[in-house]
């Protein structure tokens, strides 16, 4: 990360709290869609300005791609912003659909890979397109549960888990927290209580590992899998 662009996140992530009703505690709006759209809205095509915007792929799921095999198998990034991760699961070989609940966020990734082959679509993860019910072998989620404050845990998980074929995969990348306690965010890092909970609805927890990715504090990466 440059110099400069360290400075123009550093000032992004001001503006973006001060406008973040979640940050002093009020949540009028709980599952935050005016204060997400607004990062984009406001971000101008400054990827600097999108505070998750790595430029890459999350390392803890490039790591995971490394030995796993997705071809051929239909995969859905949630909460993809601007496309990174999505990518990732189309270079390894899945028929991938990404949404976000911006707009802005969803032409922004088109912009970024003119030539993908993901299927980038505007959808809201608590009122997703009908289709996607049971239509998917693989589902990914990176950061987007810990984004929102635990009480919609349970309902995030149900719409996960809802995506999945039977058989099929969740994939959740998120940090932990040693803490059962609930933390206070945002972010809202998972405690081992919120990851199994996430895996009740028709899923088992296949692997669960605590791993601490370069100049990061420790993550969950869950795998979870419905019956066949
Ligand atoms: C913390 S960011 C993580 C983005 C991306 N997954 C990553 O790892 O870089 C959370 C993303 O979820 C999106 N999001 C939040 N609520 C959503 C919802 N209800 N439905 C779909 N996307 C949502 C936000 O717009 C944002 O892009």
């Amino acid at each position: 990360m440059s110099l400069d662009f360290a400075a123009r996140r550093a000032a992004a992530r001001k503006r973006l709290d001060a406008i973040d009703p979640a940050k002093s505690g009020q949540l009028d709006d709980p599952y935050r869609r005016e204060w997400f759209q607004a990062v984009y809205d406001l971000a101008d095509g400054d990827e600097a300005a999108v505070p998750w915007a790595d430029k890459q792929a999350h390392p803890l799921l490039r790591d995971w791609l490394k030995t796993a095999s997705l071809a051929g198998l239909r995969a859905l990034d949630v909460g993809c912003g601007l496309g990174d991760n999505a990518e990732a699961l189309a270079a390894a070989g899945a028929d991938t659909t990404a949404f976000d609940l911006s707009a802005n966020a969803i032409a922004w990734a088109r912009r970024r890979f003119p030539d993908s082959r993901v299927a980038y679509r505007a959808a809201d993860l608590f009122d997703p397109p009908p289709e996607w019910r049971g239509a998917f072998d693989f589902v990914h989620e990176c950061y987007t549960l810990q984004a929102l404050p635990n009480a919609l845990l349970p309902e995030a998980g149900r719409a996960l888990a809802s995506f999945l074929k039977p058989g099929g995969r969740l994939l959740v990348i998120a940090r932990s927290r040693p803490n059962p306690a609930a933390p206070e965010g945002p972010p809202w890092p998972l405690s081992r209580g919120d990851i199994h909970a996430l895996a009740a609805h028709g899923l088992t927890l296949e692997g669960l590992e605590e791993l601490a990715p370069p100049n990061e504090p420790a993550h969950w990466r869950a795998l979870c899998r419905r019956a066949a």
